[in-house]
């Protein structure tokens, strides 16, 4: 396990998704507790992208009812519970696709958790066709997120899903 994450000045986006997820696998290989793990590739994401705010949902079961809830993030405090279906979050939880939100004010039952928040992407953490967790990406810029996005992230929601 190498816990410095270490990137060339002036990559592009892709450039520094690429240059990070082999160091990502390095810095969980060796260590099985799932908390652990994904606080410390929600801590190297923030790190590399200073992003405004980024944290994993994981869908959990209380008395019988299942919920999004609030695991290791970055940013300020965040809400902690979603139901499925609700938010941008929710959404993905439902759908079980991709959520790229250019503007959070425009989408139906945005949960706000910071007003500076403006863009938004959540990608699922899917295993054996369930939805396990959710990884939530917040901008204070609008139309932040793409598609380079979208691939990346979601090969780390595959590297989670592996651990669980
Ligand atoms: N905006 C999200 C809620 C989570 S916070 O952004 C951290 C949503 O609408 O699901």
């Amino acid at each position: 396990m190498s816990e410095n994450i270490t990137l060339r000045e002036g990559l592009s986006k892709k450039e520094k998704y690429e240059a990070l997820i082999p160091q990502i696998v390095a810095l969980v290989e060796g260590e099985n507790d799932l908390i652990a793990n994904t606080a410390n590739i929600i801590a190297a994401l923030k790190e590399v992208f200073s992003f405004f705010w980024i944290g994993i949902y994981f869908v959990k079961e209380e008395n019988g009812k299942k919920e999004l809830v609030l695991g290791p993030f970055q940013g300020p405090p965040a809400c902690v519970r979603i139901s499925e279906g609700r938010g941008v979050c929710g959404t993905s939880w439902l759908t079980k696709s991709v959520m790229i939100v250019p503007d959070v004010n425009l989408f139906p039952g945005h949960i706000t958790c910071s007003p500076l928040s403006r863009s938004e992407i959540v990608v699922p953490v899917i295993k054996n066709s369930g939805v396990l967790a959710v990884i939530d990406i917040d901008s204070s810029e609008f139309a932040d997120f793409d598609a380079i996005d979208e691939i990346y992230i979601t090969k780390i929601a595959e590297l989670i899903s592996a651990m669980i």
